[in-house]
């Protein structure tokens, strides 16, 4: 995304804020820290890969100008991450928004799982988000401080289920419970939660791991996507900038998806009439029209 990036939000919408964004070294972590930082946000970065982070950070901080902070963290240690809260809050004095972004998923039929396979994935996906959601939302309430927003990165299928894919979905789904959940038990302490439910947005993390080879091919993300196409990483960062942003203040509990419509074509039941030709509609209106009686 580096280079052109222009926010929807005005350039000071997030100067003064300091956002986390776990995952944020690469893929669509790394284009809403680009995003967050153009705003005037300072922005903390971790993930498990301390050289990856450094070279992002390098990077944007170049391209943005912004003051970026690479943090090893493994979300799934809740040492770790109380850790990143005391270097976050050591350096910026404080921490107003968190994206719980990290996440790890590849497709295989569930039957061929171990139960580690299983559980590495909820580890990171849920786990991850609740140790990250309750270390910082402790820190928060135990120094009284207010205006804190929380941004889960979910997936369409938190509430479809999928095939293939069935730890992630379970994992997400429990992500998108916490993020409902918290909405109403935290918002009294001035915590917002929110999430964001993605299509398909072109990374190498999760392309290469949930379409590997010839399967990109046979299985096209774009074409299941109503709008014919995938997602740009800027179109998220936007959504994102808006929701940690104090201007989405009275939001609160909601997850947006932003898939071009792709999960509401699958569930539409006669959604696959798309392939019948325009030419033919005149015909099948005549039959209907037609048919008399039961
Ligand atoms: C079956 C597998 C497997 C596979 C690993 N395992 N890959 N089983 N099929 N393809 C098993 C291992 O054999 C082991 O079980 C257990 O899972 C843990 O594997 P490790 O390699 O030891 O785990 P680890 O090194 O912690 O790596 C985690 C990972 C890896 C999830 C497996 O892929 C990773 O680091 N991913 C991070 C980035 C990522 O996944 N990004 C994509 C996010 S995309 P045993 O029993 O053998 O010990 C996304 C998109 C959502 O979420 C929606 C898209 C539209
Ligand atoms: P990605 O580049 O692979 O991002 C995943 C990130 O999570 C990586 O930076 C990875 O860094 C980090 N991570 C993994 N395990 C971790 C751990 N234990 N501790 C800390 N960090 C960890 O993939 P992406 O496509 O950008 O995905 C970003 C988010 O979008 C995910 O939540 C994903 O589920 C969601 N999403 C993506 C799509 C899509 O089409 N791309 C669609 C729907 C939802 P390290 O390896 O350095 O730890």
């Amino acid at each position: 995304m580096s280079g052109t990036y222009e926010s929807m939000l005005r350039p000071d919408a997030l100067k003064g804020r300091t956002i986390v964004v776990t995952g944020g070294g690469t893929g669509l972590g790394r284009s809403m820290a680009e995003a967050f930082l153009v705003l005037g946000a300072s922005v903390v970065i971790t993930s498990r890969k301390l050289d990856v982070l450094e070279k992002a950070a390098e990077e944007l901080a170049a391209s943005t100008g912004g003051t970026v902070m690479p943090v090893a963290c493994d979300v799934r240690k809740y040492l770790e991450v109380e850790q990143l809260v005391e270097k976050a809050v050591a350096r910026f004095g404080g921490v107003d928004g968190l994206v719980n972004n990290a996440a790890g998923n590849f497709i295989s039929p569930t039957e061929r799982l171990s139960s580690k396979a299983f559980e590495v994935i909820i580890d990171i996906v849920l786990m991850g988000t609740v140790n990250c959601t309750l270390a910082f939302g402790k820190h928060w309430i135990a120094k009284g401080e207010r205006d804190k927003a929380v941004l889960n990165i979910t997936t369409t299928y938190a509430w479809t289920g999928s095939g293939f894919v069935v730890p992630s979905a379970c994992a997400k789904a429990g992500v998108l419970a916490l993020t409902r959940s918290l909405a109403v038990e935290w918002a009294r302490y001035g915590i917002r939660s929110n999430a964001i439910a993605p299509g398909p947005f072109p990374t190498k993390g999760a392309w290469d791991r949930l379409l590997p080879g010839e399967l990109m091919e046979r299985f096209d993300l774009a074409k299941r996507v109503p709008l014919g196409r995938a997602g740009e990483h800027r179109e998220l960062a936007d959504l994102a900038s808006y929701l940690i942003s104090p201007f989405s203040g009275y939001i609160n509990g909601e997850v947006v998806t932003i898939d071009g419509g792709e999960w509401l074509r699958g569930a539409g039941q006669f959604s696959q009439l798309e392939a019948v030709e325009p030419g033919m509609w005149d015909e099948i209106e005549r039959m209907v029209r037609g048919v008399r009686g039961s």
